[in-house]
Formats: structure tokens, C-alpha cells, sequence
């Protein structure tokens, strides 16, 4: 099955405190979003993909993948939902028909392997729903109140760390988003709006190390990690 690619880089990376939004930021002698988008682009089913960008993004169009005739852009919007559906939208634009699949993958997202997209790709091929990367929880998790006193201890079985791709049909998820947002309901992920529809997504577990770029130290230890 062919599949389609939204990146939601529309955010202005408020919590890194860098001179610029952390997708351009350099690491390995590329920008962030350079790595993010090679995972894909190196895939032989890939149809098309969309960046979800700010209107006043200056540094876009001096990467070398902004003239890729599979890459196409997008305008982003106020939250990151927004600048997902925005993407959405466009994919329709380009042919996509509902019944295709769209994989969403935060920009802020570089160290995503071949080997986990192919493992969500393989797994959800036949599933009437769609799914995202994920991973178990490994600590113990505790509930607290407000002043920080452990009210109990959670069943850490059970939980689980939400991490992108999260792969959809394109028509369930562009009607899921749209309607979550005009309910002014939180949308944080893309599994968010379907399960607010009613829809039970699936886990598919992948690394722990496919950490979305957040503050200074996360970079730190990503380039750390590269060099090694
Ligand atoms: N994003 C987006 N449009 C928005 C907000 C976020 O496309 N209005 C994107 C970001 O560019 C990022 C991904 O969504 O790739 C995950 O968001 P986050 O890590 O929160 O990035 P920022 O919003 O840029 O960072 P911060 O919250 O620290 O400002
Ligand atoms: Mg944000």
C-alpha cells in the first residue's frame, strides 16, 4: 500500500531558547528537520509528503529537500493540531483519497529508524483503525496532588509513552481533528482526536530513543549519541 507523510514544523521551540525554532537547528552538519524528513524520503512506498510550516518561516526554503518534487508545503496554524490539519487539507489537494494511509511525525522528531517505521507500517497494514510508535512505561509511576505528597502508586502495566508516527486513514483523521477542535477539546496527538471519536488506536512499540527534541539537554544528548 502507498502511504502519505504529514510534519507538523510550525512550532516556534519556545522551551529550547535557541535564536532560532529547533527544527533548523544543526546536528551531524544538517538542520534537525533535514534528518527528520530523510527517514521518509529514503522509502520506496512514499507518495508525498507535506510540511506544515509558519507563514514567516525564513529558513525553509534554503534546505536542499524544499525543491524534492514529493515535498510540498503547507501553511501551520496556532497549536500543533491546527498545523496538522492544515497538512491534512492539503494532501486531498494532491490526490490523496480518504482510504489512504497519512503517517503525522513531529519535526522535532530526528532519530526515528527505518526499522521503526517499518515495524508501525507492517503492523497496522490490515488494521481497521491505525495506531502510533510507542513505548511502556519503565519507572514506577505515582499519582501526586497539587503540593507534591504521592497520592498512590499507578499500575505502570498499563501505561504508556505516546511517540510519533501515528498512521491514520486520511479521511477518519482529517474528520477526527476537525471535529475535536471545533469542541475545543485537547488535542495533543493525532490518537487523541480518534479515541475523542470513539476509536481505539494501536500501540506498536519502537524504541525509546525516538525522543522529540523538547529543551537544550535533549539535543546535547542526541549529538553526544551521533558521535558515538
Ligand atoms: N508544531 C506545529 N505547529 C504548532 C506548534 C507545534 O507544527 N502551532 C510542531 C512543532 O514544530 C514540532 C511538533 O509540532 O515539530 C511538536 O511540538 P513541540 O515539541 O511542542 O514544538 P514547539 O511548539 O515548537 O516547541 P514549544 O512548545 O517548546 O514552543
Ligand atoms: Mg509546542
Amino acid at each position: 500500500p502507498s502511504y502519505w507523510v504529514v510534519i507538523p514544523a510550525a512550532g516556534i521551540g519556545s522551551r529550547m531558547r535557541a535564536d532560532r525554532p529547533k527544527q533548523y537547528l544543526q546536528l551531524a552538519g544538517r538542520t534537525i528537520l533535514e534528518h527528520t524528513l530523510d527517514c521518509f524520503l529514503g522509502h520506496p512506498q512514499l507518495m508525498g509528503l507535506v510540511v506544515c510550516l509558519a507563514s514567516d518561516d525564513a529558513y525553509w526554503p534554503d534546505l536542499a529537500c524544499a525543491i524534492d518534487p514529493r515535498v510540498h508545503r503547507a501553511d501551520g496554524g496556532s497549536e500543533r493540531a491546527d498545523s496538522v490539519l492544515g497538512g491534512l487539507r492539503k494532501l486531498s489537494g494532491l490526490g490523496a483519497s480518504d482510504n489512504d494511509w497519512v503517517l503525522v511525525h513531529d519535526a522535532a522528531r530526528p532519530n526515528l529508524t527505518i526499522a521503526d517505521l517499518n515495524q508501525l507500517l507492517e503492523t497496522l497494514a490490515d488494521d481497521p483503525v491505525g495506531g502510533l510508535l510507542a513505548v511502556p512505561a519503565r519507572d514506577t509511576l505515582k499519582r501526586a496532588d497539587t503540593d507534591g505528597r504521592v497520592q498512590e502508586t499507578v499500575d505502570r502495566s498499563v501505561i504508556w509513552q505516546a511517540f510519533t508516527p501515528q498512521m491514520f486513514r486520511l479521511g477518519s483523521l482529517r474528520e477526527a481533528l476537525a471535529d475535536a477542535l471545533a469542541s475545543g477539546v485537547a488535542v495533543t496527538d493525532e490518537a487523541s482526536a480518534l479515541e475523542w471519536a470513539g476509536y481505539h488506536p494501536r500501540l506498536v512499540e519502537g524504541r525509546a530513543d525516538n525522543l522529540k527534541i523538547t529543551r537544550p539537554e535533549d539535543l546535547q544528548w542526541l549529538k553526544q549519541r551521533w558521535k558515538s
